[in-house]
């Protein structure tokens, strides 16, 4: 979990935060003016940082200056109170993370310390290239294949330029672990690095979040708010799943790369922006220009350096080498013994043909290891899991899955016909989430950590449900 440093000079806060942060299992320090704050980020390392604006000596802001300084990867979360948000908001201009309005609500701190992690672990934790699958990096790209060697020599060449790359590929092939070793090689790679999923933020919202607006510009806008594309300013900026941007904000990108500027919605005048972008996606954007979807123009001002990835049925030789490199990690990871795999498991992976390519073995050999506990995987393991998740994914309706959603439709029906409940259908879902959660956390006798990633969703969002749903389950360790 995250060291987490406070800066403020109100004690009750201070004590708050901890208390919060602290059932978070992050490690929290806090401290009661900035002089201070400054000493501890010299001296020890710190993964996310809250300071407030107001504190006697120096300002929350002049210390961001100093801090960024000293290191411009520490994601700092302004806090401000009324009267001071304009200079918290020109501070996300110079690379704050972002800012907090006072008071805040406890699930808006939770989804901003999320947010910050991921994004110091994106631009800070190092992508290793053709490394050996005993690596404890946390994260590495495996493959030996003629294939793979030719990704990592155009990550060679085109990561010192600034030139724009588009990388294609299926999904679960490693785009975004390209897109990171690219910056993390690059001339910017001391500048900001951000990243925008066009997919997982609504249209709605995408182009303020990306270029930012004006006080007013819109019922809502009450205070200015700088976009993330200026908040890259001088540093890379990463359009995940580009082949899903809205046609309007396409043009928007494209002008952006013609003419270097932005203009931030109800603004008037363009600012000039140095970023560097870097766009990816799993979409055939050959084919979506012919259909119409994406901007021709765009695509060609993107694909000035084109990376494609392979698929894993393309490089088949590199399944045991990515089956080493995984099932050494996810042992390490959720503290699972690696019993390892038997030669006749391995021909059999290799044989399968992987649809969801690296990101499908990957899962694979996860649940593998938290279900087999017991020996080596063998041939019969791994057929078995394979025909279940050959079954699951191409015909939904087997046998057993038909027979239990009969049951669970015809319970869905009783409840229909005889709830007199108003939030009846909040109630439905909240008893099948205490379902899932219950088993899960029973298959990893009450891990939470391994019951997280088993679920694929982080551990204080798992936190949250039990605490919410009042789950109790004896934990062995956490
Ligand atoms: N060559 C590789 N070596 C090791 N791990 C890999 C490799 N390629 C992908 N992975 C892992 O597989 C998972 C999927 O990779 P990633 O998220 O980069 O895929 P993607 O191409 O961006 O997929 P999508 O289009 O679905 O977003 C990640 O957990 C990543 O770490
Ligand atoms: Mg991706």
């Amino acid at each position: 979990m995250a060291v987490i440093l406070i800066v403020d000079d109100d004690p009750q806060l201070r004590q708050s935060f901890e208390k919060i942060l602290k059932i978070e299992k992050h490690t929290v320090y806090s401290l009661p003016n900035a002089e201070s704050g400054i000493d501890f980020v010299k001296q020890n390392r710190v993964d996310l940082m809250f300071i407030d604006v107001r504190l006697p000596g120096i300002n929350g802001i002049e210390a961001f200056d100093i801090i960024h300084r000293i290191d411009s990867k520490l994601p700092v979360i302004i806090m401000t109170a009324f009267g001071t948000t304009e200079t918290a908001i020109e501070a996300t201009k110079k690379g704050a993370f972002d800012y907090l309005l006072k008071p805040f609500d406890i699930p808006e701190v939770l989804k901003i310390i999320d947010q910050a992690i991921q994004a110091a672990r994106f631009g800070r934790s190092k992508v290793e290239m053709d490394v050996s699958p005993e690596t404890d990096a946390p994260d590495a790209l495996i493959g030996r294949s003629i294939l793979m060697q030719e990704v990592y020599k155009s990550i060679g060449r085109v990561a010192p330029t600034d030139a724009t790359v588009l990388i294609q590929g299926e999904s679960g092939t490693g785009k975004e672990l390209v897109a990171r070793a690219l910056y993390q090689h690059s001339k910017r790679s001391e500048k900001p690095f951000l990243v925008i999923n066009c997919v997982a933020i609504p249209d709605t919202l995408l182009e303020s979040e990306l270029f930012g607006y004006e006080k007013g510009a819109f019922t809502g806008a009450i205070n200015r708010r700088i976009g993330k594309i200026e908040q890259a300013h001088h540093g890379t900026i990463f359009l995940d799943e580009i082949g899903d941007m809205p046609f309007n904000i396409q043009s928007k990108i494209l002008r952006l790369l013609q003419e270097r500027s932005i203009e931030r919605l109800g603004g008037r005048l363009p600012i000039p922006v140095d970023v560097r972008i870097i766009a990816a996606t799993n979409r055939n954007l050959e084919e979506a220009v012919s259909l119409g979807s994406f901007r021709e123009d765009l695509y060609y001002r993107l694909n000035v350096v084109s990376l494609r990835l392979p698929p894993l049925r393309d490089r088949k030789e590199d399944v045991t080498l990515l089956t080493h490199y995984f099932l050494s990690k996810y042992s390490r990871e959720m503290n699972i013994q690696n019993h390892g795999i038997t030669s006749n498991g391995l021909k059999t992976l290799a044989q399968y043909d992987w649809p969801g390519n690296v990101r499908e073995l990957a899962n694979f050999l996860k649940k593998a290891l938290i279900f087999n506990r017991g020996g080596q995987l063998d041939q019969d393991d791994v057929i078995q899991a394979l025909d279940y998740q050959r079954n699951s994914s191409s015909q939904p309706n087997v046998i057993n899955e038909e027979n239990t959603e009969k049951i669970i439709t015809q319970w869905i029906r009783n409840q229909l016909r005889t709830s007199k409940d108003e939030n009846l259908f909040d109630l439905l879902i909240e008893h099948f989430t205490k379902m899932v959660l219950r088993e899960s956390l029973m298959i990893c006798n009450g891990n939470r950590t391994q019951t997280a990633k088993l679920l694929c969703i982080s551990r204080p969002t798992l936190l949250s449900k039990i605490d919410k749903y009042n789950i109790q389950i004896e934990a062995s360790v956490s």
